[in-house]
């Protein structure tokens, strides 16, 4: 599934995908907790096994401080992209388009210094 040549090791994570999972308080301002994203986190990290996604790793994060209203958001590295994301079939497509086809996924791009109310 690598289109790099270079032998896997394992450790060897080429792809590190941070899930902020943070959880304010409900009447605090809005947080990823409170979006559904440790479910979608789950999702995820079972949708990379079923890839065989070696090169890849998930991990949990605090606050990204990006958009929190707009989230659950993600970072992935080295690329620094960072994604929202709402669903399962968002998580499919960051997959396939961003982490196997290295392609951006345009309509859930966020870009910092973006205007909140242009993003959604
Ligand atoms: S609470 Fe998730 S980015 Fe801030």
């Amino acid at each position: 599934m690598l289109d790099d040549p270079a032998p896997y090791y394992p450790g060897d994570y080429r792809c590190q995908i941070f899930c902020c999972t943070f959880q304010r308080s409900p009447d605090a301002r809005r947080s990823c907790g409170l979006n559904g994203s440790a479910d979608l986190r789950d999702y995820l990290i079972a949708r990379v096994r079923e890839l065989n996604l070696e090169h890849v790793r998930v991990h949990s994060a605090g606050c990204l401080d990006l958009y929190c209203e707009v989230g659950p958001m993600m970072m992935i590295l080295p690329e620094e992209v960072r994604y929202r994301y709402a669903s399962r079939a968002d998580i499919d497509k960051i997959l396939l388009r961003h982490v196997i086809q290295k392609k951006r996924v345009e309509e859930l791009l966020v870009i910092p210094k973006q205007k909140p109310e242009d993003i959604s």
